[in-house]
């Protein structure tokens, strides 16, 4: 089974993806990573992630363990990481050198411990639309940017980083208007994706609303 979870930044996605990943047995694939990686390695390399050269370089040579590497970096959930991101995937052949490693894991999905899974649930932005067209169930999961903006903030405070709940939400108004113009896969639901508002629902409402969906 295929289960794909796209929307913006901070609106439950990837919470959701670990447990309906725990209750199907499904491996999750969170696709902003990729992206996070490639923003990552250009900023310790010194390099614009604007540059489409450097950018298009990096990606090329991206793999699922040096993913997994960049991913203890300190700066990789951080808003630097986040906009970089954002940045390097607003590049075509970016996306397109990418692409094919993401629809790759659901041909042999393994758990992080090698165990083999059922199926696989991405997360991501355009998941649905352009990764798993044919995905089992789709979902587009979004909510006011007021209120992802304090998700985010809250988080920010708990890891001890210091910034404030108007900068934060800025930096989301700046990454959904990038993330839903750009011209290659821009952030939108698929035209079959059940959208679901979580500006007003709790994570465990939000969870039962999707696996009924899945269970039907
Ligand atoms: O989900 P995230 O915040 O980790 O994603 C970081 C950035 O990566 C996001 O701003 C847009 C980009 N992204 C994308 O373009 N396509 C995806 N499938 C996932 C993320």
């Amino acid at each position: 089974m295929i289960v794909t979870i796209d929307g913006p930044a901070a609106a439950g996605k990837g919470t959701l993806a670990a447990k309906i990943s725990e209750k199907y047995n499904l491996a999750c694939f969170d696709t902003g990573m990729i992206y996070r990686a490639v923003g990552l390695k250009l900023i310790i390399d010194g390099k614009n992630v604007e540059d489409e050269d450097s950018a298009l370089g990096v990606a090329q040579n991206m793999t699922f363990p040096l993913m997994m590497e960049l991913s203890k970096h300190p700066d990789f959930r951080s808003s630097a990481g986040g906009n970089a991101a954002s940045k390097v995937s607003a590049i075509p052949s970016v996306r397109q050198a990418l692409l094919q490693m993401q629809r790759d894991f659901a041909k042999s999905p393994r758990f992080p411990d090698g165990r083999p899974a059922s199926g696989v649930v991405y997360d991501g932005r355009d998941a649905g639309t352009v990764i798993c067209p044919n995905a089992d169930k789709k979902f587009f999961i979004t909510a006011a940017p007021e209120v992802r903006a304090m998700r985010r903030y809250k988080e920010f405070q708990q890891k001890g980083i210091s910034t404030t709940y108007e900068e934060v939400l800025a930096q989301t108004k700046e990454r959904d208007a990038r993330d839903s113009s750009r011209s290659s896969a821009p952030m939108k639901p698929a035209e079959d994706a059940v959208i679901i508002d979580t500006s007003n629902l709790s994570i465990d409402e939000v969870y039962q609303k999707v696996c009924e969906i899945i269970d039907s």
